[in-house]
């Protein structure tokens, strides 16, 4: 308004032989202030677009292997951007070639390191990577997961609850007041049935899967105002490196990682895709221990 009001006196004032300089350099003012005005007003919309229009951001640890490299394919090929974190770069690598999309970004990170997860977290915010959803999918599984039946190796339990309990959690601190201010997220644990029932040899597997399902039971209800979801996916036998043998009904990690990813944009609390091993269990927690031991005994015998 001023620059205008200031243009009309000037205009007056400078009537007669500069009159057509006076113009010229008016018009030449007014285009300028007009291309600034545009310039500023297309960055300003181009930001706006770019947020309506960003990828969605999910976080997969175990991302190297199994059902979290499975995940990493889904979520790739659902159109997120996704952040994929193990311990050896190499494979991270491996995957990362072979996924070749500009959308996987990979961060060798330890889970059970504290220290660790803060590095990569903190590097994270800092490039305003802030995930939407987290699949807290690494854990000691398998073979690594069956403990001596000789004795009681108590260091075997902390080795497990270092990462199946508190390398999840590790992740829950690191990024609750970035989620909450983001608006929200969803942290999903990839458990397992033997939350419900622990085998001969699975004590210290099966208490870490246990108590990581009741925390994230705790977590969703404190947390519940704050947009936030804890939500645990309780798999039966699933066909990756991390499995020891060959059971009955086990399903192709693909299958698994496209059940996980519609469960927990659904944001449901519990889910159990195997409607098999979910009655078994329940009957196993029920049954006499002899049944117990031979029902066992059949599906033991069933590995290979
Ligand atoms: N497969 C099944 O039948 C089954 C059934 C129920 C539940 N689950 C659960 O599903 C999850 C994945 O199992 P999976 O069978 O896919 O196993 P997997 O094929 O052995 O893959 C495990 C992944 O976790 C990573 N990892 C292990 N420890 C880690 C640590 N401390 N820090 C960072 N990354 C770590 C591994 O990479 P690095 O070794 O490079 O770190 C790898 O990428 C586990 O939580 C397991 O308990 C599996």
């Amino acid at each position: 308004m001023l620059w205008f009001s200031s243009s009309i006196k000037d205009r007056k004032f400078l009537l007669g032989n500069k009159k057509w300089n006076t113009l010229f350099e008016d018009a030449v003012l007014k285009m300028l202030f007009f291309q600034i005005f545009l310039c500023l007003s297309s960055l300003v919309f181009c930001k706006e677009f770019a947020q309506m229009h960003a990828k969605e951001i999910a976080l997969v640890t175990g991302a190297s292997s199994g059902i979290g490299k499975a995940l990493v394919e889904q979520l790739i090929a659902q159109d997120y951007e996704v952040i994929g974190i193990a311990r050896s770069a190499d494979n991270l690598e491996k995957v990362k070639a072979a996924i070749n999309n500009d959308s996987f970004s990979v961060y060798a990170c330890d889970v059970a390191n504290l220290e660790n997860v803060r590095q990569i977290s903190n590097e994270l915010k800092n490039s305003n990577k802030i995930p939407k959803y987290f699949f807290l999918n690494a854990g000691t599984a398998g073979i690594d997961a069956v403990e001596s039946t000789d004795v009681l190796d108590l260091s075997f339990h902390q080795k497990m609850f270092a990462v199946n309990y508190y390398g999840v959690l590790n992740f829950v601190e690191e990024w609750l007041t970035a989620a909450i201010e983001n608006g929200g997220a969803t942290f999903a644990v990839t458990n397992s049935i033997n939350a419900t029932f622990a085998p001969p040899g699975g004590s210290a597997y099966s208490a870490s899967k246990a108590a990581i399902a009741k925390a994230f039971d705790g977590l969703r209800l404190t947390y519940k105002q704050n947009n936030l979801k804890f939500l645990s996916v309780f798999c039966g036998p699933v066909d990756t490196p991390g499995l020891a043998g060959k059971l009955p009904y086990t399903w192709p990690s693909k299958k698994m990682a496209q059940y996980m990813i519609k469960r927990v944009i659904n944001g449901k609390a519990h889910s159990n895709p195997s409607w098999f091993y979910s009655i078994l269990c329940k009957l196993l927690n029920v049954l006499p221990e002899k049944q117990v031991f031979s029902i066992l005994k059949v599906l033991v015998g069933n590995q290979s």
